[in-house]
């Protein structure tokens, strides 16, 4: 049995060691929001965060995260409060959606270690998450609005 933290809760997952953490987090705890893409590191569809790190889970090991704090896209915010959702939410970001959930992860990285990114940051963050949509520019303005909603105080 392998324990681990997800979204704040305790789990206890009968899985090998060297399962991709993308499975478990779907398949054994039903957490679909992440989302399998490429399987090789190279999408960012699976982006989850492990002690606040942006991961790719699909080529992670699920031992990885023994004993540290997994958030998903279900544990941004238990009710669409975070900024980036209610900027992407107001920017009407998403086409498919299927790359929205790891864009999210890793802009919400971003945010945390650059409160007010320039293009530039922004480019050179989510450079790591494709989007076959192209939302790129949306997703842009989205993380600028989520910015000033931050600036304002409305960050978590
Ligand atoms: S599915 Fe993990 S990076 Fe593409
Ligand atoms: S919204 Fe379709 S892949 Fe990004």
């Amino acid at each position: 049995m392998i324990s681990l933290t997800v979204n704040g809760k305790r789990y206890q997952v009968d899985v090998s060691p060297d399962t991709p953490l993308l499975w478990v987090i779907r398949e054994s705890l039903g957490l679909t929001g992440t989302k399998f893409g490429c399987g090789m590191a190279q999408c960012g569809a699976c982006t989850v965060l492990l002690d606040g790190e942006a991961v790719r889970s699909c080529v992670a090991p699920v031992s990885r995260a023994i004993g540290r704090e997994v958030t998903t896209i279900e544990g941004l915010s238990p009710d669409l409060s975070h900024p980036l959702q209610q900027a992407w939410i107001a920017e009407d970001v998403p086409q498919c959606g299927y790359c929205q959930s790891g864009q999210l992860m890793s802009a919400a990285v971003l945010l945390r270690e650059k409160p007010q990114p320039t293009d530039e940051d922004i480019d050179q963050a989510m450079a790591g998450n494709l989007c076959r949509c192209g939302t790129y520019p949306r997703i842009r303005k989205a993380i600028h609005r989520a910015a000033g909603m931050i600036a304002k105080g409305g960050a978590k």
